[in-house]
């Protein structure tokens, strides 16, 4: 559920990157926002613009090309768009985190796990309660990482990917954010890796009631863990609704149709279902409904104008004509 207390709220928010053949939209104004301690999910296809919403919010988009050109990032009511870069710098890493895709790549392998998790504190001046090795300790002890007395010395190349993840989670977590943001954390693990490392995040989340923005392809990882679900196609989110009734009642073409591509064991059939067709480019974009083009219930009005967004619930809005005034004329 959606608390009446929203730490994050984006308004409107368009990010473009300007190359040499034109303006790629890679968000598109996008709203949503994120209640404290809520788990939300935000699924779509490679390439919708999942990534460069996450790095919007925490002020990373490429430069030069890319830039957030119009829209409201407010955190605890703050608009982020109108810090400057050593106010986002003292934001990053201590009220919002960030876990990416691949653990190996977000840790340094020549510098020690110690040095790595010291930094966090470090950084941000935190007090040091202790001895600095005694706070890396305990952030690998929350984490889970068997004999921390002894593996805090290590370098992440002595560590298993499922270990190396659960530090960064550890590091996302030491400085205790209101917000923390995972970019497909699981997907460079193993699947009995990846269900721990969830249940991991599970548990952080439960012990320090921080928000999680949970950016995945798997609807497997979103039914587990989260509470909400935004579903993001070329650059916009057409669909949003708490897990449960996204599961019973999908209500866009495509969130349907990303349901039903996901295999289920022990159900056999001739052909995995698949959505046709290609996501549209989005240096230019269609202006009516960007899966128009794919979707099997297509009307005139869906290629002329792109739809509303409608309340189908409180908590359940879904953009397409099939639920909009003028798509049912
Ligand atoms: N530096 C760039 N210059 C131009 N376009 C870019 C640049 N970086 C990203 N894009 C475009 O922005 C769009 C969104 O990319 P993004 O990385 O957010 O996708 P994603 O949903 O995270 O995909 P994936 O699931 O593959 O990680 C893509 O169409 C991509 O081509
Ligand atoms: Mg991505």
């Amino acid at each position: 559920m959606q608390t009446s207390e929203n730490i994050l709220e984006l308004k409107g928010v368009k990010t473009y990157f300007s190359t040499t053949k034109g303006v790629v939209k890679a968000v598109d104004d996008i709203s949503f926002s994120i209640g404290r301690g809520e788990i939300v999910g935000l699924v779509g296809e490679s390439g919708s613009g999942k990534s460069m919403t996450s790095l919007s919010i925490m002020g990373l988009v490429p430069q030069p090309a890319g830039k957030t050109v119009a829209g409201e990032i407010l955190f605890h009511g703050e608009d982020l768009l109108k810090k400057n870069d050593e106010q986002m710098r003292q934001i990053r890493g201590d009220k919002i985190s960030m876990i990416l895709q691949d653990p190996m790549v977000s840790l340094n392998q020549i510098l020690s796990v110690k040095y790595q998790i010291g930094e966090v504190f470090r950084y941000h001046d935190k007090s040091i309660l202790g001895s600095l090795k005694e706070m890396c300790i305990g952030v690998l002890k929350k984490v889970k990482v068997p004999s921390p007395e002894l593996r805090v010395n290590d370098y992440p190349f002595q560590f298993s990917g499922g270990m190396c993840q659960r530090t960064i989670i550890g590091m996302g977590i030491a400085n205790g954010p209101d917000l923390l943001i995972a970019d497909e954390p699981t997907t460079a693990l193993d699947v009995t890796i990846q269900a721990q490392v969830l249940q991991l995040m599970k548990q952080v989340q439960e012990e320090t009631n921080a928000a999680i923005l949970m950016i995945t392809h798997d609807l497997g990882t979103v039914a587990q863990l989260c509470t909400r679900v935004l579903v993001m196609y070329a650059g916009r989110i057409i669909e949003k609704a708490p897990v449960n009734t996204f599961y019973k009642n999908p209500s866009h073409p495509y969130a349907i149709g990303l349901i039903k591509s996901v295999p289920v064991l022990g159900r056999k059939s001739d052909r995995l279902y698949s959505i046709e067709g290609q996501p549209p480019n989005l240096l230019n974009p269609p202006t009516g409904c960007r899966f128009a083009a794919r979707c099997e219930q297509a009307m005139p009005i869906c290629t002329q104008e792109y739809p509303p967004e409608v309340s189908l619930e409180a908590d359940h809005q879904v953009s397409c004509w099939l639920f909009a005034e003028k798509g049912e004329q």
